[in-house]
């Protein structure tokens, strides 16, 4: 592979790429706000390493679940704060918003082994009357540079 390492620590390559698919990128990080296509790249670059953290399944992760349920359904709200309780050790925090009169949204924040939290999002997401539930998978950041 063909680099240069500059004083910043900060190395430059070469890499090519067919025109449009260059143009169809460059397009679509501005509609993202990007103004410059390094700081795309490398963005690019450490979300790929998240995602091998999170595959690899060793040393800790952190992750948000959200989900949004009608608080009247019968038993739910006690299902999950039944399952927050089993997990208190890997919960952070919850943040609780009453979007209406009977839509609720949760945010846990999780932090612990990939496979466990990838175990209680999905307990918490499949929980029956669950309307809509996503698992964002982070980063502690401290293998990232
Ligand atoms: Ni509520």
């Amino acid at each position: 592979m063909e680099e240069a390492e500059t004083r910043q620590g900060l190395v430059r390559f070469g890499v090519s790429v067919p025109v449009t698919l260059v143009r169809a990128f460059d397009e679509r990080i501005a509609q993202l706000g990007y103004t410059n296509r390094s700081e795309a790249i490398r963005d690019l670059m450490r979300a790929h390493l998240v995602e091998a953290e999170w595959e690899q399944a060793h040393g800790q992760v952190v992750g948000t679940v959200t989900i949004i349920y009608d608080h009247e359904k019968p038993d739910l709200s006690q299902v999950l704060t039944s399952l927050q309780h089993r997990y208190v050790h890997a919960i952070v925090c919850t943040t609780h918003v009453h979007l209406d009169a009977h839509n609720c949204m949760e945010v846990i924040v999780l932090r612990g082994r990939a496979e466990e939290i990838q175990k209680i999002a999905s307990s918490l997401i499949s929980a029956r009357g669950v309307k809509h539930g996503k698992l964002v998978c982070s980063t502690t950041g401290a293998e990232l540079a």
